[in-house]
């Protein structure tokens, strides 16, 4: 059977995949796969069919997030240091917010407390909104937040 429920897919960029092996004074112990447990508990909790997935490759990440145009797809996005300078990211996540469809960026620090080149997202604008700092409940904040969004304003 077809699920009915929302589907939301939680895109995360390059280098995310050594989490629980990169800096873990910065990004905690936990890795990607651990990442991809709690987010199936977060969605069977929230109501939301959720799809995690991480790529080093920009065009990747860009198609998956067209994906999300033609499957009527929300998006939880981690874009990781392409937050900083890739516009080519940008340019696909303004489709999904243009499309109607909701695109939280996530960040598991805060880039702003970090090195200056951090301190600007090229996605920010495009979003539908951040959530930075709270390592993986960066993430169900982000999911909370599109299923509280859904709930109050039921989609067509
Ligand atoms: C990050 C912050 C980015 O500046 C960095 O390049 C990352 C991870 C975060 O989740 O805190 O790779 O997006």
């Amino acid at each position: 059977m077809v699920s009915a429920l929302p589907r939301v897919l939680v895109l995360n960029g390059p280098n995310l995949g050594r989490l629980g092996v990169r800096e873990p004074e910065i990004y905690g112990h936990a890795s990607m796969a651990d990442l991809k447990v709690s987010a199936a508990q977060w969605g069977k909790e929230l109501g939301l069919e959720v799809d995690v997935r991480q790529t080093d490759d920009e065009s990747e990440i860009v198609g998956w997030l067209h994906e999300a145009v033609d499957a009527g797809a929300h998006v939880v996005l981690n874009p990781a240091a392409f937050t900083h300078y890739s516009y080519a990211l940008r340019d696909a996540a303004a489709q999904v917010t243009t499309a109607d469809l909701l695109l939280v960026e996530v960040h598991l620090s805060n880039p702003a407390t970090r090195e200056s080149f951090r301190h600007y997202s090229v996605v920010a604008g495009v979003a539908t909104g951040t959530v930075a700092g709270f390592g993986f409940d960066s993430y169900r904040l982000a999911l909370t937040a599109i299923a509280e969004r859904l709930a109050s304003k039921p989609q067509a």
